[in-house]
């Protein structure tokens, strides 16, 4: 039996060495180097390519390198009784609140402005509001959301959540499902989007979307690029209907040399890099999945194909 990494675009030692460390006799093998391909039970991925697990007759479960899950399903090769999983862990969430509260901060306190106001030797205050004055509205209250959105209401930031069943979030405005959306949006001034990538929230920071939010208004972007309606966010700028975005996740990654985006101003942009995942961190997680889908037992952080996240 083997476990496999399939990741083209990740150095892949240290995940092998971070399972060794858990459970050294487990045969672990880095695609494409794979020895049997019958052998193999258990499958590690990110970004794989498109029908890369028909090669494995005999693969019970998948598993997320990352948060993430839309990378496998949109694999709709995948037969049904192949389970998917993925990984959560301290660290992930950690790194996402530090990422979201820099974000916001650096919004409010006007850093970005300060920055370049600096390369040209330019003193000039700009006013900010006080952080109980400024509305957060989180998209997706789940592993990530709801901490991030926990942490700000701490600091003293106003705080919505949006999610799709309803949640109590001590001092935090809730609200779930499209027909709360508007009402959500309406009480917000920076959008955060830390939705799973689905059938249901693709497109979903559109124009109709962003006209809604208070004036003046940002979004942050640390979930996916194709969260994003690309034309819609350019127009929405152009036309003064927000101020600026702050994007980690593109479409297309890594960002073309020609996207409009690079020469924008009031847009920023970090190289998908909110939250990566550590493989010290997460590989008992991964052990354990593995060993738990040779036994035929559920899965830990099982991923729900009807739902898609
Ligand atoms: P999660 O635990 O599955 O939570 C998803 C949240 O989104 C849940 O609150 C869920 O609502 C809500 N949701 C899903 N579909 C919805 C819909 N149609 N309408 C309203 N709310 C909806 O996911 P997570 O672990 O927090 O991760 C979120 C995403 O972050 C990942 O899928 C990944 O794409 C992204 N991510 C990005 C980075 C990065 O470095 N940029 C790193 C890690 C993750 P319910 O609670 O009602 O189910
Ligand atoms: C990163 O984007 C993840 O999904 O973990």
């Amino acid at each position: 039996m083997s476990l496999i990494f399939v990741a083209p675009d990740r150095s892949l030692s240290a995940w092998k060495d971070a399972i060794h460390k858990v459970d050294p006799n487990l045969d672990v093998e880095i695609w494409p180097q794979i020895d049997n391909p019958k052998r193999v039970q258990f499958a590690v991925c990110w970004n794989q390519p498109k029908h890369v697990l028909d090669n494995y007759p005999n693969l019970k479960a998948v598993s997320s390198l990352g948060a993430g899950v839309d990378h496998l399903l949109e694999d709709d090769f995948l037969p049904a009784d192949v389970n998917i999983c993925r990984v959560v862990s301290s660290s992930l969430i950690q790194q996402m609140k530090e990422y979201v509260l820099g974000t916001v901060i650096s919004i409010q306190r006007n850093f970005v402005h300060y920055i370049r106001q600096k390369d040209q030797q330019q003193w000039q205050a700009h006013t900010h509001p006080l952080a109980s004055d400024l509305a957060i509205g989180i998209m997706g209250l789940g592993k990530l959301g709801k901490p991030v959105a926990q942490q700000l209401s701490e600091l003293g930031y106003q705080v919505n959540g949006w999610s799709r069943s309803p949640k109590t979030i001590e001092n935090i405005s809730t609200f779930a499902g499209r027909d709360e959306f508007s009402a959500f949006l309406q009480k917000t001034q920076i959008l955060v989007c830390l939705l799973p990538l689905t059938d249901e929230t693709n497109g979903i920071l559109d124009l109709e979307t962003l006209k809604q939010l208070q004036s003046p208004s940002w979004i942050i972007n640390v979930a996916r690029g194709e969260h994003l309606v690309d034309e819609d966010l350019i127009y929405a700028l152009d036309t003064d209907i927000i101020k600026g975005a702050w994007l980690d996740v593109f479409s297309e990654e890594p960002l073309p040399d020609r996207h409009a985006f690079w020469n924008r101003s009031n847009i920023m942009i970090t190289p998908h890099i909110a939250s990566i995942t550590q493989p010290s961190e997460v590989a008992d997680q991964i052990v354990e999945n593995y060993k738990r889908a040779l036994s035929g037992m559920e899965l830990n952080y099982e991923v729900d194909r009807q739902k898609g996240y």
